[in-house]
């Protein structure tokens, strides 16, 4: 497979096995190309983009841009709190009188799952989801999945563990169906109020007690509560939360295995997991963070291929 199946990267669920494949194969180039003396490449001088973040992002804002700036792309930056947003304009005629200055492709986070879907239905670009409510955040899993294979050899075969609020979690989602494309096996733990209904429909185990998923699993992928996504209280208090699906030194050494820590970042230190295991050996949260710029680049180039056409 030397190109994409799809023309936007809307969501995992729309990528064949072969796609992340090729995605991983051109990361693997790209993460050589940015650990070189001189890291950037003139293969995308003739595309521009956008980046539209609708809602707050350190990570995925500053690698998509570290990863355009790589790729030697024309780039404008839109933040919607200091955007005609606030006086009314919609999606699409925001967008649209961006385009209208020449933009090939647009990257988009969206507090509203589906938004990244409804764009690409609507406006002449390539669209990459970079955050879609609680839908898809598909470089997110592109980054976790690639980080694994990069510290265990191949994703086939492990056993994962997402642990925490899923219920609100993009993350989870992409995940999911990444880790079950590339042949990985997938368990959730959580509290059952922050598990969804029918998430066992998607193939995945679910546990309730930290302990026994994490003897199960080779990679616990800790995941944030999302307070910002939630209008009623999920569980008692952050303290009993902690007690019950914290991560920390104590539970990690009662297993008779090292398991991989990873977390797709911002972390609540303290809360679903301790600064000593976060700051670990075991933790591949920085790597995970590396990762996203070749990931990005990988993803950025291959649809500009597309574009080029
Ligand atoms: N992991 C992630 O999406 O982080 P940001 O919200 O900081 O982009």
């Amino acid at each position: 497979m030397s190109e994409l199946s799809v023309n936007h990267l809307l969501g995992i669920k729309y990528l064949k096995k072969d796609d992340i494949k090729l995605i991983f194969e051109t990361a693997d180039h790209f993460k050589e190309v940015i650990n070189r003396p001189i890291k950037k490449v003139p293969s995308l001088r003739d595309i521009t983009i956008a980046n539209l973040f609708f809602e707050n992002s350190t990570r995925t804002k500053l690698s998509f841009e570290l990863a355009e700036k790589r790729l030697s792309a024309d780039i404008i930056n839109f933040s919607a709190s200091q955007s005609s947003v606030k006086k009314g304009e919609t999606l699409i005629d925001t967008v649209n009188n961006i385009l209208s200055m020449k933009v090939d492709m647009v990257v988009m986070r969206h507090p509203n799952p589906g938004s990244c879907v409804f764009l690409s239905e609507h406006v002449n670009a390539s669209i990459i989801n970079a955050g879609d409510g609680a839908h898809e955040h598909p470089t997110q899993a592109l980054l976790d999945t690639y980080s694994i294979r990069e510290r265990l050899g191949e994703v086939r075969g492990k056993k994962v563990v997402i642990v925490g609020d899923v219920l609100h979690s993009r993350v989870a989602l992409s995940n999911i169906f990444a880790l079950q494309l590339l042949g990985a096996k997938v368990m959730v733990c959580g509290p059952k109020t922050l598990i969804p209904k029918y998430i066992d429909k998607l193939g995945v185990t679910v546990e309730t007690d930290l302990k026994t998923a994490l003897n199960w699993c080779d990679v616990a992928n800790m995941l944030r509560v999302q307070n910002e996504r939630m209008a009623i209280s999920y569980f008692p208090s952050n303290r009993e939360y902690t007690q019950q699906f914290g991560l920390n030194r104590e539970i990690l050494e009662s297993l008779d295995k090292e398991i991989t820590i990873m977390h797709p970042g911002p972390i609540n230190r303290g809360v679903e997991i301790t600064s000593d295991v976060a700051d670990s050996d075991q933790a591949i949260i920085l790597n995970q963070v590396e990762n996203g710029v070749a990931i990005r680049m990988a993803v950025i180039y291959l649809l500009a291929s597309k574009i080029k056409q």
